[in-house]
């Protein structure tokens, strides 16, 4: 299977809203106390074809650090989501990329930590406080673990010079 990792651009809006709809339940993903449109922000598909099989979001926060929102592979264990991690930490301009996950989501954890992000906060019981923007987030994951904390994980460009 072949892909190329392409930049989102307006004409992938329409499609994008369907995919993050169907894979989270809705458009708004809440974060850290945080509501994010997805299809509002900037990020990268891969592409086979005209068939969309992965997707990542991210924002530029006021720190000019990289947030990671959202990472979406359709058709897993072949590369798609680490191509599209890698292209995100080739971004320009900024130092700290991050992200959070939840912890229930131990293949999340494992993913992003064998491709050097580290763990650096843990938000205790936040997402309690997310239900109550976000209702339908499931109480306990598909694997049985129950949905309660944020955990944030960082990764640093090293200086060129
Ligand atoms: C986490 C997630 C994005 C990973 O995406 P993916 O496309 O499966 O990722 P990759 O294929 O690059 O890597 C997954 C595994 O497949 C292996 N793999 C990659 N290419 C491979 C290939 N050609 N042949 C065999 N195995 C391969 C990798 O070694 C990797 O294993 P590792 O993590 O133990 O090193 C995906 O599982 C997903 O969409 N999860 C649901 C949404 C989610 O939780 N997102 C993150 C929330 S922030």
């Amino acid at each position: 299977m072949k892909w190329t990792i392409e930049r989102i651009q307006p004409g992938d809006r329409e499609k994008i809203i369907q995919l993050v709809i169907n894979n989270w339940g809705s458009e708004v993903m809440v974060v850290h106390d945080e509501c994010f449109h997805l299809a509002e922000q900037p990020g990268f598909l891969a592409k086979g074809g005209q068939q969309i099989l992965g997707l990542l979001t991210y924002r530029i926060d006021q720190n000019t650090d990289a947030e990671l929102l959202s990472l979406d592979s359709f058709q897993e264990n072949v590369g798609i989501g680490s191509a599209l991690v890698k292209r995100f930490l080739r971004i320009e301009g900024p130092k700290r990329f991050y992200l959070t996950t939840t912890n229930d989501n131990v293949r999340a954890l494992q993913f992003y930590q064998k491709r050097g992000f580290t763990l650096c906060t843990l938000r205790r019981n936040a997402v309690q406080h997310a239900r109550q923007l976000k209702p339908e987030i499931p109480l306990v994951a598909e694997n049985g673990i129950p949905i309660e904390h944020e955990l944030e994980l960082e990764w640093f460009k090293e200086d060129d010079g």
